[in-house]
């Protein structure tokens, strides 16, 4: 049975959730489920933005079915080509053979590779600027190539003041019938969610996220409808700042996270006393992650809010405990900036963490490493405490 909610008079929210997703692009934990949004603009002419992901395909054509009311689809709006967004477009391209397809240049490509259908007899392509006029509204396109994938724009709705914003300011989470962000309070402060989606799907390419938000600005935008989680329509300044710091790589907050890997326990005891010594001197909101315990993609959006980021490990093979090297790894891919660092290497006979950490911030902008470091040998000794202390003053100098 369809499930539709209205947005205002013309727009219906015809997407829906999935709640048995494990691990969202089989990578990242979504314990709350994922939403696939989906709109129907019903004007004199229908248009459709994005599509859904196979796993709420027969939920989301119940839906566009229902709120076209027997009318015809018109036209088919493409910002994003990735599958969670369009493994539903053959079925519409083949159910609404007259509708036409609107995308940048390189979508009727992707269409063939993933659908196998050729539609370039019905495809518009689009460029910066470009409208499409459907009665009563004016939609215009703002182009976002590499955020995150090449074919990627924004629609801006003229008569609406919304702007249909991709996978830009989505969040992780299955909706549950509030679709705006301002009729739950349980999103409100929820910031972690839109954060970790961030940092870790769209935080590679801040510049080009500093680009569009340059164009976003010159807009009067009342309401964001984005592809996953909920619509904004209050607080849009808030968020908007958050995008403009995530994306020009700007610590969010003045504080540190400690990031450790640990075998035997002595690489841990040497992250929670720096940790007591850090308290002490006055520093606040000190979060430690296991790295064997939390997930990455958490570890990588803690690693866009904080400052200062101290990771501890233990030497394995002569390199780098494994779960450590994805967390870098994944700092690294992701372009981070402006962060000071200092690291807590472990080895029993032959310590080599430290400059294996060290090697994934080679060519990221702006980071500070910190001369002062500690190396552990088995477990913390004397000698590790003064070094530890030394980490401590200079973490706490640079907050
Ligand atoms: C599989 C394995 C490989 C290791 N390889 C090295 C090594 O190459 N060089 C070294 O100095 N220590 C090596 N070690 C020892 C650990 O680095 C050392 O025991 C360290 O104290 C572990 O820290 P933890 O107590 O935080 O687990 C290895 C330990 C394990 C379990
Ligand atoms: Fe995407
Ligand atoms: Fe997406």
């Amino acid at each position: 049975m369809h499930n539709t909610i209205r947005v205002n008079n013309d727009v219906t929210y015809i997407g829906a959730s999935d709640r048995r997703i494990a691990l969202f692009e089989n990578a990242y934990p979504v314990g709350n489920g994922m939403s696939y949004n989906s709109y129907l603009v019903t004007d004199k002419k229908t248009v459709l933005l994005d599509t859904c992901d196979s796993t709420v395909e027969k939920q989301f054509l119940e839906n566009l079915e229902n709120a076209l009311a027997g009318k015809a689809l018109d036209h088919i709006i493409i910002n994003h080509m990735e599958p969670d967004h369009s493994a539903s477009l053959k079925a519409v391209l083949e159910k609404y053979p007259s509708a036409t397809v609107i995308g940048t240049m390189q979508v009727s490509k992707i269409v063939q590779q993933f659908t196998g259908i050729d539609i370039t007899d019905r495809f518009n392509t689009v460029k910066e600027g470009d409208t499409l006029n459907t009665g009563s509204h004016t939609f215009r396109f703002i182009t976002a190539p590499m955020v995150h994938w090449p074919e990627v724009m924004m629609t801006y709705d003229e008569t609406d003041k919304a702007l249909y914003s991709a996978d830009a300011f989505g969040r992780f989470g299955a909706l549950s019938g509030n679709i705006f962000d301002d009729e739950a309070s349980l999103w409100n402060g929820h910031l972690s969610s839109a954060r970790r989606y961030y940092a870790n799907i769209v935080g590679k390419y801040g510049i080009q996220v500093q680009a569009v938000l340059k164009k976003a600005a010159a807009l009067d935008i009342k309401m964001i409808c984005p592809l996953h989680g909920p619509i904004l329509r209050e607080n849009l300044a808030y968020y908007i700042d958050k995008y403009d710091k995530w994306s020009s790589y700007t610590p969010e907050d003045n504080s540190v996270i400690i990031a450790y890997g640990s075998v035997y326990g002595g690489t841990e005891n040497a992250a929670d006393i720096l940790a007591a010594k850090l308290s002490e001197k006055g520093v606040k909101n000190i979060r430690i992650y296991d790295v064997s315990k939390t997930h990455y993609s958490k570890i990588v959006a803690e690693a866009f809010r904080a400052k200062a980021l101290v990771f501890a490990a233990p030497t394995i093979d002569g390199g780098l405990f494994t779960e450590m090297e994805t967390v870098l790894n994944e700092i690294k891919n992701k372009n981070l900036a402006n962060r000071t660092v200092a690291f807590i290497e472990n080895g029993t006979w032959g310590p080599l963490a430290a400059k294996s950490m060290a090697a994934y911030f080679e060519g990221l902008k702006n980071i500070n490493i910190l001369p002062e470091k500690c190396t552990v040998r088995s477990t913390v000794s004397e000698a590790n405490l003064k070094e530890l202390d030394k980490i401590a003053d200079a973490v706490a100098a640079c907050l």
